[in-house]
C-alpha cells in the first residue's frame, strides 16, 4: 500500500489532492462533542499543505434520508474544523461534484482548503456508483484515504474513486492500521479481550474471531446476560437476546477448541428501574429475582476480572460492561478501564479500545489517553476484529495508478 511518505520526493505544488476524512462526529445541537476525528486528520492535511498542494476535503456526515439534509450539511462543522486547521482558510462548496466545485478548486488560493458538501447527499456515494465516483475523481489528481473508520464501506469515495486516481493512505489511517495489526497479529501473551454491549447477534463474528486469537475473553454487558440465560439461570427482567442457544453453544465450542477461556460475571448490581435514583442491590448469579434487572457487574466480578487483567500483556476492548451512562451502573466499566490504563502507563501491557460506546466510556472514566491506542472507528473496528479485509484498505493495496 502506498502512503503519504511515498509522496515525499514528488512535487505536489498546486496538485489537487482529494482527501477522504471522517467528519461524522458526535454533536449536541451546534456543539461538537468529540473532535478526535478532526484532530486525527490534521497531520495529513498539514503535510499536504506544506507541500503546497490544493487540498480538497471529502466526507460524509450522518445517514441522510429524505428531509434530513439541512441538519447534515458539512457547513456545520466549519467552525470546529477552522479551529484545528487555523493555518488555512476553509472554502465551502455546496456540492461535492460538478462545475461549481471545479471552479472553486480552480480559483482557490495557496492558503485555502476546499471542503465539499456531504457526499451522502448523492445516493451514488453509498451505491458505489461508478459515474458518481468518476465525477468525484474529476476534481483531483491524487486521492488520499485518511479515514480508517469508513474503510469498511464499499462507497464511491472510499472504493470507486480509487479506480480513477493514484491512491494513497493518509497518516491517520496508517497509524490506525499499524496499531491494530500489531496487537491482533502478534499479541503479547497472555492476551485478553473484553467484549461488552447488548447484542450477540451483531458481534458473533467478532467473538468467534477473538476466541481463535486470544487466551481469555471477558464477556459483559447485555451480552453476558444472554450467555447466562442460555445456561438455564434466571436473570429476572434483564435484557437478553432470545433464540440464541445455538450461537452461544457454537461460541463456547470454538473457544474450547482454541484454548480460549471465556469469563462471565458471577455477581451483579441489580435494580428494578434503570434510573439514577432507583433502588440498587447486589445479587449473586443464582439469586436474581423475577423483578430485577442486571445493570452492571458486581464487586466480586470486578475483582476477578481485574486479576485477569493484571496478569495479561495485551488487552483488546470493545463494549461497556454495564449501563455506564447512568451513574450507579458505571462502576464495573470505569474501574476496569482505570485498571487497564494504570497497567498500560506502567508499561506492563498494551491496550487497545475501539467502538463508539467504549471510547465514550473510557473518556468519561478519564483514562482514554492512558490506553496504548484508542481506535476512532466503530463499525470498521468490529469488521477488522472479525478478521475481514476492509474494502477501502483493499482498494488502496491494489491501486497501481501512477502520478
Ligand atoms: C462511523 O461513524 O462509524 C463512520 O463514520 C461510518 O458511518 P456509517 O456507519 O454511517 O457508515
Amino acid at each position: 500500500m502506498k502512503d503519504l511518505s511515498s509522496l515525499v520526493k514528488i512535487n505536489l505544488r498546486r496538485k489537487r489532492v482529494l482527501v477522504r476524512v471522517d467528519l461524522n462526529i458526535p454533536k449536541c445541537g451546534e456543539q461538537v462533542e468529540d473532535a478526535s476525528r478532526i484532530e486525527a486528520m490534521v497531520p495529513t492535511i498539514k503535510r499536504l499543505f506544506q507541500k503546497k498542494a490544493k487540498i480538497i476535503i471529502l466526507s460524509h456526515l450522518g445517514r441522510p434520508k429524505q428531509g434530513t439534509k439541512n441538519n447534515l450539511s458539512l457547513s456545520s462543522i466549519i467552525p470546529e474544523l477552522s479551529k484545528h486547521l487555523s493555518f488555512a482558510k476553509i472554502i465551502f462548496c455546496k456540492d461535492c461534484i460538478g462545475a461549481s466545485v471545479s471552479r472553486a478548486i480552480q480559483s482557490s488560493q495557496p492558503n485555502e482548503i476546499v471542503l465539499l458538501e456531504n457526499l451522502r447527499f448523492h445516493d451514488g456515494e453509498e451505491r458505489n456508483d461508478q459515474t458518481f465516483a468518476r465525477l468525484l475523481s474529476k476534481n483531483g489528481d491524487i486521492y488520499v484515504n485518511d479515514a480508517f473508520s469508513v474503510s469498511h464501506r464499499q462507497h464511491a469515495s472510499v472504493v470507486g474513486i480509487t479506480k480513477h486516481l493514484p491512491a494513497f493512505a493518509g497518516l491517520s489511517l496508517k497509524r490506525e492500521l499499524h496499531h491494530l495489526d500489531k496487537i491482533l497479529k502478534k499479541p503479547k501473551k497472555p492476551s485478553l479481550g473484553i467484549i461488552g454491549g447488548s447484542k450477540i447477534s451483531t458481534k458473533i463474528g467478532v467473538i468467534k474471531g477473538l476466541t481463535k486469537k486470544l487466551d481469555y475473553l471477558i464477556i459483559g454487558g447485555g451480552m453476558a446476560n444472554t450467555f447466562i440465560f442460555n445456561q438455564g439461570i434466571r436473570i429476572g427482567k434483564s435484557l437478553y437476546e432470545k433464540n440464541t442457544e445455538k450461537i452461544t453453544s457454537m461460541i463456547n465450542n470454538t473457544a474450547k477448541k482454541n484454548n480460549c477461556e471465556i469469563l462471565l460475571p458471577i455477581d451483579f448490581i441489580v435494580t428494578t428501574t434503570i434510573t439514577k435514583n432507583g433502588l440498587v442491590k447486589r445479587a449473586h448469579l443464582n439469586n436474581i429475582s423475577d423483578q430485577q434487572i442486571i445493570a452492571d457487574i458486581g464487586p466480586k466480578t470486578i475483582e476477578i476480572f481485574a486479576e485477569k487483567i493484571k496478569n495479561s500483556k495485551t488487552i483488546l476492548w470493545n463494549g461497556p460492561l454495564g449501563i455506564f451512562e447512568i451513574e450507579p451502573f458505571n462502576k464495573g466499566t470505569y474501574s476496569l478501564a482505570k485498571k487497564v490504563a494504570k497497567l498500560t502507563k506502567e508499561n506492563k501491557m498494551e491496550s487497545i479500545a475501539g467502538g463508539g460506546d467504549t471510547i465514550s466510556a473510557i473518556i468519561k472514566a478519564g483514562v482514554a489517553k492512558s490506553f496504548t491506542y484508542t481506535s476512532l472507528a466503530g463499525g470498521a473496528f468490529l469488521e477488522w476484529l472479525e478478521g475481514k479485509e476492509l474494502p477501502g484498505i483493499k482498494a488502496l493495496r491494489i491501486n497501481k495508478k501512477m502520478i
